[in-house]
């Protein structure tokens, strides 16, 4: 059987990796969390005094070529996890403080760069689902499923505050409101590879739509392509 890759853009909060994963379970893929490898660049940079409420991009950039980024699998999850200079850091990216200062980092150049790279070497062999931004504009380019994820800032806002409150994080719903605004409007205005839709991908606006009904429209576009293949 032929293998596809699947690109999953969006914006913030769409459930795009919920979706990913699943989508790459059922089909025996490997799921790649792009948005992981910038909250992980955001982490290096709070953890090594190199944010001052400001960014100190130009001592970022100093350690930029050293950062060692990998996926492993945690074999009591089964799930594919971050890992940053050998340390496992899936937790530690998921917080608002990394989420606070992520965009910006993502906005750099020469970050891009780099995790574009590291991206595109994971993704060279078909069998991946892989979500970002840039994903099916940038990173592959020649995926033969695209989708595009949106939904209301509110909607997004209001999974994510629950999401954060699960996780114990003390944050109101207007910070979070705020936080999703913000970073929408710096992922779709940042010059290099700006969030857009490819002219190719489709479209999955989910304000009202459930987790099963999604799964299962893009699984039947997925088995379409897979069908057309063989
Ligand atoms: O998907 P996420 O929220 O974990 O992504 C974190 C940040 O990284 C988000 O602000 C946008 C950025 N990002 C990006 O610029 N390009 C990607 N391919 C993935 C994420």
């Amino acid at each position: 059987m032929k293998k596809i890759s699947i690109a999953i853009d969006g914006h913030s909060s769409t459930g795009k990796s919920t979706l990913a994963r699943e989508l790459a379970r059922s089909l025996g893929y490997v799921y790649i969390d792009s948005g992981a490898m910038y909250r992980a660049v955001a982490l290096f940079a709070l953890e090594n005094g190199l944010v001052d409420d400001t960014l100190d991009e130009a001592g970022l950039l100093e350690h930029l070529q050293a950062l060692e980024l990998d996926f492993k699998v945690n074999p009591e999850t089964g799930r594919s996890e971050i890992h940053l200079n050998g340390k496992n850091v899936e937790k530690q990216i998921r917080t608002i403080e990394v989420s606070r200062y992520v965009s910006e980092v993502a906005a750099i150049p020469q970050v891009r760069t780099k995790l574009v790279a590291l991206q595109q070497e994971m993704g060279a062999e078909k069998g991946v689902v892989m979500d970002g931004r840039d994903i099916g504009t940038v990173v592959l380019p020649g995926a033969e499923l695209k989708l595009f994820m949106t939904a209301a800032p509110e909607t997004r806002a209001a999974r994510r505050y629950k999401e954060l409150l699960e996780r114990g994080e003390t944050v109101s719903y207007a910070e979070v409101l705020k936080n999703v605004r913000h970073r929408d409007h710096l992922d779709s205005n940042r010059e290099v590879s700006p969030l857009t839709q490819a002219a190719d991908a489709i479209r999955l606006d989910n304000s009202d739509m459930g987790l099963k009904e999604q799964y299962e429209r893009v699984r039947s576009y997925a088995e379409r392509i897979l069908k057309a293949k063989k």
